[in-house]
Order: C-alpha cells, then structure tokens, then sequence
C-alpha cells in the first residue's frame, strides 16, 4: 500500500487540513514535511472546530501517530499552546506526537528580525504571518541556527544561543531598532519549554523508516502551496520552506522510492493572503461574493483573502512540478450562486501566448488571463457526497477542469464536514488510498 503526499495546488488555504483529517484513517502515520505556525488548517468534526497551525492534521485521528518532521521550524511556545488546546478538547497529543530533533527552534528574535525587513524603506513588503518563519529559515541555510537537540543539551544551547542572539541583537543596533526583549528570560524560558518537548523528541527520520519497513503507511502533509514554495512558487512573494513534493523526502528523511503517490488539493476557485501576483484575482462583486461564502479569511491572521478564478495554467504548472497523481477539488458550493463562472484557460502577454510560467513578478503582473465563462448550476451542491448527485453542469465544470489541468479529479469536496466528501468511484486516488 503507497505511502502518499497530500499538498496544495495553489497559494495555500486549499482544504488540505480537511481532506488529510479525512484521509488519514487508511494510513498509519501523518508527516508535516515543512513550513511552521504559519499555517493555519481548519478542520470540523461534527460541531468541534480545530485550528491546526504546527502539529499534522492526522493527530484528530485517535491511535494515528503525527510527525513534526526535520523540514519544519518549531517555535516551542506555538506548538505547546497549541498541544494544551488540543488537549483540553479531548485530543491525546503527547503520546502520538513525534517531534525531529533535527527540526529548527524559532525564537521570538526572529519575529524582531522580520519586523526590521517587513517594514524597511525601500524593501518589498511580502505580507508574512508575521511569525518569524523566513528569519529562522535564514538561520537555518546560513549554518548558525539553533535544532530542538541542541535545545535539549543545555550547556550547548546556552553557548549557541547566546552567540546567535549577540548577531541579531548587534544587526538591529546597525538598522536602528531600539526594540528591547530580554535575552536571558527568553533563554530561561526555552530551557523550561524544553523539559516538556523532550518525551517527544526523537530521530523521526528513522523513526518513518523503520514503520515503513515494518509495511506501515505514512501520508505526508504539505503545509502552504506550491505557488509559495521557495523556489518554484512566485519568487519573492513566497514562504521560505519546499511546499512542494520535493520538500517531502528532505523534510522527513524518507526517500523518493518509498513514496507511491503525490495528491493536489485544490479550490474550485482561488485564493491569496499577502502580497505578489494574482493573474485571475476577481473584482468585486464577484470577489467579495466568493470571500463572503467562502468565509475567505486567514485561519492564522484573520485577514481577508484576496478571492478569484480557478487558474488552468497555474494548475498545469504545479501539476508538473508536483508529478500530481489526482486532484481533490475542494469547495465547489461555494460557487452554487454564479450565473457564470470564468475559468483561465491560458495566459497571453505582449500579444502572444504564455506557455511557461513567468519566472519573474514583473511579468507576471502584466500577465492578461483568457477566460472562458462556464454555466453556473444554480443549485446547492452543500453537502452532497455521491458524485452522482451532482447537478450536470457541475459535473461538465469539474470535467473542464480536469480536461484542462490534465489530470484527474479524484475526490470533490462539497463543505467543511469528513461527510460532505465525495471520492470517485475507480479513480487513480481510490487506488492510492487502497
Ligand atoms: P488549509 O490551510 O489548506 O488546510 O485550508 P484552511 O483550513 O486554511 O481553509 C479552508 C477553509 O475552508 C476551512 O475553513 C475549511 O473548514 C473550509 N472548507 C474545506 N473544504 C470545504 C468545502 O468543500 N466547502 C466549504 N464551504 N468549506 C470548506
Ligand atoms: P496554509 O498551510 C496561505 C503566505 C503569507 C505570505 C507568504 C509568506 O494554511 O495553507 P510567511 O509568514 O510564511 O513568511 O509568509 O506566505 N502564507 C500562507 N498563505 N496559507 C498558508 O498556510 C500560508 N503560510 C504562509 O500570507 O504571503
Ligand atoms: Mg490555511
């Protein structure tokens, strides 16, 4: 039975939380791969709701063990709020929860850090989640960051930390910044933090590789999307980790030849928070009438997410780059009211016709969307679970996608619950879920 990885075909947001909530019962363990509490993946069982920001969306699943693998930045006082949450409603997190001793330790000083670059004269803002993701990333890639085993030895940790704080704290004097944090309370703090991480800390590389070889099943669950990988996504409105498949093997530790299948998730629409490029952003009405029955606002932030048209070529791209498998389409109601509905077929520039996709923003802020506009259905499709059921012009606009894209579209989601979930019948994703 294949192990898979269950990514977002777009800028994030997709449903991932969902629909890896919903597929994880056919398999044994849950892997995020990547990114930090920059995510935010809402998941509903009957009328609890859950916000998963670090932890994989497989820990709702009782008995499932979840894995913070290696590729993931860990600040240790988000993911202990977020265990003690998850704790009080019920959920048993200590004893499934995994966590990479080789996994990075992000620091309140990286928020510091990024609030220098965010606001700085002359720097191009990108929106962040204002978490201090991108500065732990650049500790990481620059060879002087701090991993949760040198958190644990503390006489290592000590040494390390303060070298690493003396660098920002003598970068934020250079820029000017008077903001003041107490070094050694923080320091304090983690060495406290620590002690409750420690149980759960393990070689998770090691620890995916022997289950697998025992002929366990491991899901891997990408955080953000493939248009904010770092570098294939739209350089430099970006997050800093590989949302893409290939982040799976180097944020797990587990090779390409142990990996059966790569699932896309993907709107019926589309969306972005932050800024950069957005080819097929709506206007309003339209745009708002998609934010509003969507309920189209950061699960992390609270922002509005900026709303628009499901974007044929973009899907080609991350199709491609992602080897997708299957396509699950995830909140197709929320178009039940559309008299019609554009679809971007292609991308035209200058006058002639895009085949690739811009490597630079510049170009593809003047990049021109060609639509072509798809009957509305007009019907609720809220709920529905068997694709059959479908009204007909919903089933010709899931077709049109999938003949577009290239690829098929296995499962459709029609609401927020496990329930309301269709997976077709011998599609390429029933197979891979086996
Ligand atoms: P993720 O980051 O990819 O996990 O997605 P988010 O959780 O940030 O955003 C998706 C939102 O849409 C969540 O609030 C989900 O509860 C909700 N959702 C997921 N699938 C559907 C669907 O098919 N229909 C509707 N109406 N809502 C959905
Ligand atoms: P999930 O997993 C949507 C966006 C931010 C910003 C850019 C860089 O819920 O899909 P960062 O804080 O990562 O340095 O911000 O990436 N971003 C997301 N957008 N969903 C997410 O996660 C995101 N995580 C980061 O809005 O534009
Ligand atoms: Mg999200």
């Amino acid at each position: 039975m294949a192990n898979i990885i269950i990514l977002g075909s777009q800028w994030g947001d997709e449903g991932k939380g969902k629909i890896v909530d919903l597929f994880s019962d056919r398999f044994d363990i849950v892997a995020r791969y990547q990114g930090g509490h920059n995510a935010g993946h809402t998941v509903f069982i009957g009328l609890k709701k859950f916000i998963l920001k670090l932890i994989p969306s497989g820990i709702l699943r009782p008995g499932k063990k979840a894995v913070i693998g290696n590729g993931l930045v860990l600040d240790p006082a988000a993911l202990l709020d977020e265990i003690d949450t998850l704790e009080a409603a019920g959920v048993d997190v200590t004893h499934n929860l995994a966590i990479s001793n080789r996994a990075h330790v992000l620091f309140p000083q990286h928020r510091m850090m990024e609030r220098m670059s965010e606001g700085r004269p002359g720097r191009i803002s990108i929106g962040t989640t204002s978490r201090g993701i991108g500065p732990c990333y650049e500790d990481k890639i620059a060879r002087r960051g701090i991993r949760v085993a040198d958190l644990l030895d503390r006489d290592a940790f000590r040494a390390q930390y303060d070298s690493l704080m003396e660098e920002k704290h003598a970068i934020a004097r250079t820029f000017g910044i008077d903001e003041e944090d107490d070094a050694h309370a923080i320091r304090d703090q983690y060495e406290t933090m620590a002690e409750r991480i420690r149980p759960m800390v393990c070689d998770t590389a090691m620890l995916l590789n022997s289950a697998i070889r025992e002929g366990k099943r491991v899901l891997f669950e990408g955080a953000q999307g493939t248009m904010l990988d770092i570098d294939h996504g739209t350089y430099p409105f970006v997050t800093s980790s590989s949302a893409s498949a290939g982040g799976a093997c180097t944020g797990t530790g587990v090779a390409p030849t142990r990996i059966g299948g790569v699932v896309g998730v993907s709107k019926a629409y589309i969306t972005r928070v932050g800024g950069g490029p957005f080819p097929t952003e709506a206007g309003d009405p339209e745009g708002e009438q998609i934010r509003r029955r969507g309920s189209e606002f950061g699960a992390v932030t609270g922002r509005p997410r900026r709303c628009g048209w499901f974007d044929a070529p973009l899907l080609r791209y991350t199709a491609a780059i992602n080897g997708f498998d299957s396509l699950v389409v995830t909140k197709l109601d929320v178009l039940d009211d559309f008299d019609t509905i554009p679809v971007c077929v292609g991308y035209r520039a200058g006058g002639k016709e895009l085949v690739e996709m811009p490597p630079r923003v510049a170009c593809m802020e003047n990049v021109e969307p060609v639509y072509e506009r798809l009957p509305g259905w007009k019907t609720s499709t809220f709920g529905v679970s068997s694709y059959e059921e479908l009204p007909a012009r919903a089933k010709d606009y899931l077709a049109f996608l999938e003949a577009r894209v290239g690829v098929e579209v296995g499962s459709v989601s029609t609401g927020p619950e496990r329930t309301q979930t269709i997976v077709r019948a011998g599609s390429r994703l029933e197979a891979l879920l086996g």
